[in-house]
């Protein structure tokens, strides 16, 4: 049967992210992949979450299968409030929401804060998944500049004021400050300060990601979330136990104003009417019996030790003309050509000699990007990390050179 003429106007408007397209070239068997954002599976505590398992069983017996609350375990609720304080946020349990990660909660606002022709703004470049989640609701993604220290602030407020001069709606304003996926950059306190300022001004919404706010390298750094710096509400802070312990147990949370929270718990509702309550019950106990402290510690010096030995393979082996971040945290680097090599022409031959990598464009609104691509140093060792590297800088190499190659001839 065909449904072509059934699918509704937002079924239209999906497309499948591009990075799960290009599965099938980037993980053949043997291929070095500094493509896939996954953490590693060799840091997942397996021990303790199998003895964690054990004891929510002996707990709570078969309840821990019940259906639960659709805000989240209350317990772990609390336990977020508190430690939402870490990260310089005094907060109470009415202003938290537990979800199946930050993706659900990226759908879930995107249903109850946009309408086709509502404008969101996002980073250029942004995480694919956040493109997909905003996009699938109708509203025009609108991309604004970053530089090594974030968002370029100019643009941000230049963009809205021309768009209000349109008569257009601009709603929010999705960002990852912290080591953002897909470019390794990290937002300076000034322009945290000046993006929460112009987004009062012009009365929108931030939706600040921050998955990887514990996974930083060497000391704390002095930035500070947004959401930290928000006085009125205006800020929907999300982030995840995806990347600090593992992405199976979906369990993330969203701190935001308690009267907007009902909504969005409405729309969770509708959406899987409560998140895995035994998923909630092991990342409890994880946090509670103070796994959580001593694992970010480890996995801290494991992605660090990573970081390193990439950056140190670029710096060995890139020609002069590519230039890359060196992220203080998180898992991604980002790689600029120079500007006539188009990575997703690149990519087949990359593939064939064994290496994989993200191409830049997909995590462009504006179609930009085309000489960019992305290097994770999370799932590989460092072996594979410095080979793979070296493959790759000698490919662009010849790219250079090439002006058949250029055209993916
Ligand atoms: C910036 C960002 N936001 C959200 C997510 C989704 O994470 P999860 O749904 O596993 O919490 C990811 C995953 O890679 C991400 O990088």
């Amino acid at each position: 049967m065909d449904y072509s003429n059934f699918y509704s106007a937002n079924a239209n408007l999906m497309i499948p992210s591009p990075i799960r397209r290009m599965a099938h070239l980037t993980q053949k068997p043997g291929i070095i992949s500094l493509a896939g954002g996954y953490p590693s599976i060799e840091t997942f505590p397996m021990d303790i979450i199998r003895q964690l398992l054990e004891e929510a069983y002996s707990r709570r017996g078969a309840a821990s299968f019940q259906y639960g609350l659709t805000r989240g375990n209350r317990e772990l609720i609390e336990w977020l409030a508190d430690f939402m304080k870490t990260r310089g946020v005094m907060t109470n349990p009415e202003n938290i929401l537990l979800t199946s990660g930050s993706q659900q909660a990226l759908r879930l606002l995107a249903d109850v804060l946009l309408s086709p022709g509502d404008v969101a703004l996002v980073e250029l470049p942004s995480y694919t998944g956040g493109i997909a989640a905003l996009r699938n609701s109708g509203a025009e993604l609108i991309g604004i500049n970053q530089v090594d220290d974030g968002i370029v602030t100019e643009d941000l407020e230049t963009t809205v004021i021309r768009l209000k001069a349109q008569r257009r709606r601009v709603k929010l304003l999705y960002t990852i400050p912290s080591f953002q996926n897909p470019s390794g950059i990290t937002m300076s306190t000034a322009k945290r300060r000046e993006v929460l300022t112009i987004a009062r001004k012009h009365d929108f919404v931030i939706i600040e990601d921050d998955p990887y706010y514990e996974l930083y390298f060497g000391d704390r750094p002095d930035t500070p979330t947004i959401k930290s710096l928000d006085n009125e509400g205006r800020v929907i802070y999300l982030s995840s136990f995806s990347k600090i312990l593992t992405p199976g147990l979906r369990t993330a949370w969203v701190c935001a104003d308690a009267g907007f929270l009902p909504k969005v718990e409405i729309a969770k509702e509708a959406a899987d009417i409560c998140s895995s309550t035994l998923d909630q019950e092991i990342v409890l106990g994880y946090c509670r019996g103070g796994h959580l402290a001593r694992h970010v510690l480890n996995i801290r010096s494991f992605y660090y030790g990573r970081r390193n030995t990439l950056v140190q393979a670029l710096r060995d082996s890139m020609p002069a003309g590519v230039t890359w971040t060196e992220p203080r945290g998180g898992f991604f680097a980002w790689v600029r050509l120079p500007e006539h090599i188009d990575t997703e022409a690149m990519l087949s031959a990359s593939v064939d000699r064994g290496v994989a990598y993200i191409i830049g464009s997909p995590f462009h609104v504006n179609g930009a990007g085309k000489n960019t691509l992305r290097l994770a140093y999370s799932k590989e060792g460092p072996e594979n990390l410095q080979k793979g590297v070296a493959i790759l800088a000698e490919l662009v190499s010849e790219w250079m050179k090439s002006p058949e190659a250029r055209s993916g001839r």
